[in-house]
């Protein structure tokens, strides 16, 4: 018996996602930080996890590292300024989880797919994201109230 007909038999719902197979592993967490130093500190100093790159996407209006954990990633970012998402987001809850990312192989399908699926999307097209990958954020209230991102990484990056 399949994967999926077994998974129909426990739930449709279920099902469903594993038919879809749009998300194929978590790629990062996303925290926010107000102090960038002290965060790096802690997960490199505390936790034992590794830069692996650091970059400023003006466009997103944040500094972001991100740290390996395993095939993973804890991305920290810190706001270029009060009016900005993140900027915006710590004013109101303070620092703390941001985002969930998810990674596709192939964002465009990804999101055509959620599309005809009536989820609600902050992006109706990718944009670019850290280390060249292809992003676009899907609303929070199609999610749980969890802002959730989908990632495309850069091919040297897989
Ligand atoms: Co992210």
């Amino acid at each position: 018996m399949s994967a999926i007909r077994t998974a129909c038999e426990v739930s449709p719902c279920t099902a469903k996602l594993i038919s879809l197979l749009v998300f194929s592993r978590i790629d990062h967490i996303g925290i926010a930080v107000a102090d960038l130093d002290a965060a790096i500190a802690v997960h490199e100093g505390t936790y034992g996890m590794r830069v692996v790159h650091r970059e400023t996407l003006e466009e997103q209006g944040v500094e972001a590292v991100l740290f390996d954990v395993g095939e993973n990633h804890v991305e920290l970012l810190r706001p270029l300024g009060d009016d900005t998402p993140v900027g915006r987001f710590l004013a109101k809850r303070g620092p703390g989880l941001h985002h969930v990312a998810y990674q596709v192989h192939d964002i465009s399908a990804a999101l055509s797919r959620l599309r005809e699926d009536g989820v609600r999307m902050i992006d109706v097209a990718p944009r670019t994201g850290i280390r060249g990958s292809r992003v676009a954020f899907l609303h929070p209230t199609a999610s749980g109230s969890v802002l959730t991102e989908l990632v495309e990484p850069a091919t040297v990056h897989r």
